[in-house]
């Protein structure tokens, strides 16, 4: 049983410096956040300017007003540590709780159980550490809905200390990118909802709420359920797909394509789910800011389909006026996303008349294979993070269970629910503030899975920044001097 009480001695005074940056800080780590842990990586950080310290103050935050910038590094549904301090391996800049740090943020970041707990891998993704997971004395204790119950427990962790902790425990901002992303709106959506109780109690999660002020979300892939058919939604006319793996090597992360070309049983599957999307959109009930209908025909055309262009065509036409993505992003953005060379984009005096949707689909190209999420084979991550200790891998589709290879048993509808941050908006104490972002050329997912997200979002009255930077694919903390001023702009 571990104490859940903050002690405000415990931390050590270091120092980080890149370049032009620094900053000296108060580190309070390795905070065990549950009572009961079932992993090592259940433990959090807690970084603060030690300048508030002090008495001084920096962007007009000082100790306790400052709000709590919570980044996670989940990628790929695996165990996500807790961040610290430092480089981002990605773009060689600082991480963001570094950026946060030096905005005068308080940083708590929290060690997330993930699909890989409990097993050795090295399998890695976007948004996450690239450390090597060796911990395999461990239970599988990480699959669904550990990631969201992890989140949760130390959010509490922190109201449970309100008074000591640094920062203001009611300014709590997610933020994730990919699954990261995903356990962002996950916590953004299901603030205090009673159907993660027993897992926290499990854990010895405090007793306290676990809303948060705001959520941070950049690519989040969610919606498993609903994913497949919106992928052939969008990419059934696209027949080769273009993967790219991930791999550790000495210099860094090393990206390996991998091209392939769907089979005639596949695009026969590609068919079925394209044409499970309509009544699936359609019974949502969504509405555009005019209150007109979203919704598509059996052929998959219609007003909710050009709402999500429209988003496509609002991307491009920021672009066209700031350039932003290829002056400042273009270590980031896919080469030949320049919006000047985009031949299906029909301009008008420098406006976006037209965007041809079937070309601007096969300009990103398909990325995986369909299914793309409940494999075939039970071997997608997805498919992982809704296993257990004692079942490696399930469905959490009808449709893939039905068309099993491995004879695999789907999730419980309640594990899969827990797991979508949909089904919980407005049933429960949804935060109010949302930032969600997804690149114009991002495949991992399809665009209308966080175009839906945003618009149930906004139907019910929360309020969402939402936009698809021109030409960026799946990727995150691309923008966080944005994402701070949108945060500064809610906190003060
Ligand atoms: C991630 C990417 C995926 O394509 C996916 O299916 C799940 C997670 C990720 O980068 O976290």
């Amino acid at each position: 049983m571990y104490d859940l009480t903050f002690d405000p001695e415990r931390y050590e005074v270091k120092t980080c410096e890149l370049g032009n940056w620094s900053i000296t800080y108060r580190a309070f780590e390795h905070i065990v956040y549950c009572a009961n842990p079932a992993s090592k990586v259940q433990t959090l950080n807690i970084y603060v300017p030690e300048e508030y310290y002090s008495g001084k103050t920096i962007n007009g935050y000082s100790l306790k007003t400052a709000p709590i910038f919570t980044p996670n590094t989940v990628g790929g549904y695996m165990e996500g540590p807790a961040m610290e301090v430092g480089i981002d391996q990605f773009n060689h800049k600082p991480n963001s709780a570094f950026e946060a740090l030096l905005h005068g943020y308080v940083v708590m970041c929290a060690g997330i159980r993930g699909r890989n707990t409990g097993m050795q891998s090295k399998e890695f993704f976007v948004g996450g550490t690239g450390k090597e997971n060796k911990e395999n004395q461990e239970k599988r204790s990480g699959r669904a809905p550990a990631l969201i119950v992890d989140m949760k427990a130390a959010i509490r962790y922190m109201r449970h200390n309100a008074k000591t902790v640094p920062g203001d425990v009611e300014k709590i901002i997610t933020n994730g990118t990919s699954a990261g992303g995903a356990l962002s709106a996950l916590a953004g959506a299901t603030g205090n909802a009673k159907e993660y109780e027993p897992y926290l109690k499990a854990i010895g999660a405090a007793e306290e709420k676990d809303d948060i002020f705001a959520a941070s979300c950049y690519c989040p892939i969610h919606n498993l359920e609903h994913a497949d058919a919106a992928y052939e939604w969008l990419f059934k006319k696209e027949p080769i797909f273009h993967m790219m793996k991930f791999e550790m090597s000495p210099e860094g992360p090393k990206m390996i394509p991998v091209v392939g070309e769907l089979s005639e049983e596949q695009k026969k599957l590609s068919a079925e789910l394209k044409a499970e999307f309509p009544a699936y959109v359609n019974a949502l009930g969504l509405k555009d800011e005019n209150g007109e209908e979203l919704t598509l025909e059996e052929n998959g055309e219609g007003t909710f389909k050009d709402y999500v262009m429209s988003f496509v065509a609002a991307s491009a036409q920021k672009e066209k006026e700031t350039h932003d993505s290829k002056v400042r992003l273009s270590d980031l953005a896919v080469p030949g996303s320049d919006i000047e060379k985009q031949g299906y984009i029909t301009f008008e005096e420098n406006q976006v008349k037209k965007i041809d949707a079937d070309a601007y689909v096969k300009k990103i190209t398909r990325m995986k294979p369909t299914p793309a999420f409940d494999a075939l084979s039970l071997e997608s991550p997805e498919n992982e993070e809704f296993g257990d200790d004692e079942v490696m891998a399930r469905h959490f589709t009808e449709f893939a269970e039905k068309h099993s290879k491995v004879n695999g048993t789907k999730a419980d509808d309640q594990m899969i629910k827990l797991l979508n941050p949909t089904k919980f908006i407005g049933e429960c104490d949804t935060t109010k503030n949302w930032r969600i972002r997804h690149g114009a050329f991002d495949r991992d997912t399809s665009i209308a899975i966080p175009v839906i997200l945003t618009t149930m979002l906004k139907n019910k009255g929360y309020d969402v920044d939402f936009a698809l930077p021109w030409g960026l694919p799946h990727s995150g903390d691309y923008d966080l001097e944005e994402l701070f001023a949108w945060i500064d702009k809610l906190a003060k």
